[in-house]
């Protein structure tokens, strides 16, 4: 496959309007580690491993910060910051060094529709965990767009994403071997749909959704598997109305993989997943996936 400088999705930077209670939230329930913190900002880990997944920086309301990505060396980011700007994103931070935990060296650019992107190369690394009830990492972020079209134009010609599966109203695309890094939906807005966990297996996934119910977070869409990508869902909104799933058994492609169109994709009615099982999604889910919105950007 040809590599895209992209690397691998690590992180997603929220604002959050509670920091402490997001904080409880996110190490005892979602089942996170807190590594680092500041006076306004806690930096959660997973069980594989990327020094954080998740950071959490207090805000007068929910917003996305950044989307980083881990890069394989110093000349992507130089390839990244030269496309992205050819493609129409702006260069937000030219290559500097990280100062915020994790550290690295990185550029910061922002696409068409306003999206911040990060790219760190030499972040920091930790000894992956054995914790079965752990998401390891993140594997996918879906981002709302009021042009589909335009904005999968920049993925792919300015980060070297390629396209997996094109549905009535989701463009899925990859710049590794999941199926899907990033997904652009159909939408009026250019927010925030949602972020994907990755748990160990399915049993993680269900135990999960024990916990989460336990804790007084009812399942809104799943427990699924979904068509795109073959992965099992179970989504949740938190806190702050952000709209998190924990996912497993997530599709790894080549270049063989054939992209699927809206044809390949279509559900009898009344069906949402491949089993058969699955509700459709919660009214309260339907909107907690439209709101969140990036933030401006802040070095
Ligand atoms: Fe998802």
């Amino acid at each position: 496959m040809p590599a895209s400088p992209a690397g691998q999705l690590r992180s997603i930077a929220i604002g959050v309007t509670d920091l402490e209670s997001a904080e409880r939230f996110y190490t005892s329930t979602w089942r996170l580690e807190a590594v680092a913190r500041s006076a306004d900002a806690v930096y959660l880990r997973g069980g594989g491993g990327f020094h954080h997944i998740l950071a959490l920086h207090r805000s007068r309301q929910p917003e996305v910060r950044n989307v980083t990505f881990s890069v394989a060396s110093e000349a992507d980011l130089d390839a990244i910051a030269a496309r992205a700007v050819g493609a129409g994103g702006r260069l937000l931070a030219t290559k500097h060094e990280v100062v915020e935990p994790g550290g690295g060296v990185a550029v910061t650019v922002q696409d068409p529709q306003g999206r911040v992107l990060r790219f760190v190369h030499g972040d920091q690394r930790l000894a992956p965990q054995a914790d079965s009830d752990a998401p390891s990492r993140i594997t996918h972020v879906v981002f709302n767009s009021a042009d589909v079209a335009l904005a999968q134009r920049f993925f792919e010609e300015g980060l070297g994403f390629q396209l997996s599966d094109r549905t009535r109203i989701m463009a899925f695309m990859r710049c590794n071997s999941d199926h899907h890094s990033i997904a652009l939906a159909d939408s009026d807005a250019d927010t925030l749909n949602h972020v994907a966990f990755v748990m160990p297996d399915l049993d993680a996934v269900m135990r999960g959704a024990g916990r989460m119910s336990d804790a007084g977070w009812p399942i809104e869409w799943g427990v699924g598997r979904h068509g795109p990508g073959n992965n099992v869902f179970s989504y949740f909104v938190g806190p702050d109305d952000f709209v998190i799933e924990y996912t497993a058994d997530v599709l790894q492609v080549d270049d063989s993989y054939r992209v699927g169109g809206p044809s390949d994709w279509t559900w009898p009615p009344g069906r949402f997943d491949q089993w058969g099982v699955s509700k459709p999604p919660s009214e309260r889910i339907k909107q907690a996936q439209k709101k969140i919105r990036f933030a401006d950007y802040q070095a």
